[in-house]
């Protein structure tokens, strides 16, 4: 099992995710950043993030990876596995960065494969439904940059911060 994936994800103050399946703010700034790294690479989310994109597509050039129990569920345009096992048979294929973007149930259960996280903190305090584990309080993960707040031209603070597996923890 490769256990080099990179979870990204933003958060609020609370490490929260998301609410009614959307994401707590859209910070254009963050989502050009997240479009700009993914690009060309994988991206694994839950079948439930996959339905919050733009018509329930995947996102364009790169290779969406949904996961879902349904064996009946179709999405043109991605490649649908239905178990942690499929998953990782299906990453292998692929000579390619493999970003873990979510939501929730799929950060919990891929977090011991990650060994980078790039996590956007927004500096408020939403409603949520959906959590990231906090990193923080993980004795496995250490943070290793937190660049500056900026302004966001949606009208939040928010600032990019990365955490890396301590090595003896993997
Ligand atoms: N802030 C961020 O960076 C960020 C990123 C992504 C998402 N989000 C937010 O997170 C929320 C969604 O998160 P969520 O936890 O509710 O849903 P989710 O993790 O996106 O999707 C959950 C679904 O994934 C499938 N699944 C999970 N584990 C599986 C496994 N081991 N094998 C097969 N299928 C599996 C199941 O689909 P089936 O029910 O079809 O079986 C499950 O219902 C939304 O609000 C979204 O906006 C936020």
């Amino acid at each position: 099992m490769r256990n080099n994936l990179i979870l990204i994800a933003s958060a609020d103050r609370n490490w929260g995710l998301g609410k009614d399946n959307k994401l707590l703010k859209r910070i254009p700034e963050d989502l050009k950043r997240f479009s700009d790294l993914t690009r060309g690479n994988v991206i694994i989310v839950g079948r439930k993030t996959l339905e919050s994109f733009k018509d329930k597509k995947p996102l364009p050039d790169r290779i969406n990876i949904v996961l879902t129990r349904d064996k009946g569920y179709r999405c043109e345009d991605a490649i649908i596995v239905h178990s942690i096992d499929e998953l990782f048979h299906e990453i292998e294929k692929f000579d390619k960065k493999v970003f873990v973007c979510g939501g929730e149930t799929i950060y919990k259960q891929l977090l011991s494969y990650c060994e980078l996280a790039l996590i956007t903190q927004i500096d408020e305090e939403y409603e949520a439904d959906t959590y990231l584990v906090n990193l923080e309080e993980n004795r496995q993960w250490k943070k290793t940059v937190a660049e500056e707040w900026q302004e966001s031209s949606a009208g939040v603070r928010f600032r990019y911060v990365e955490y890396i597996k301590a090595e003896h923890n993997k």
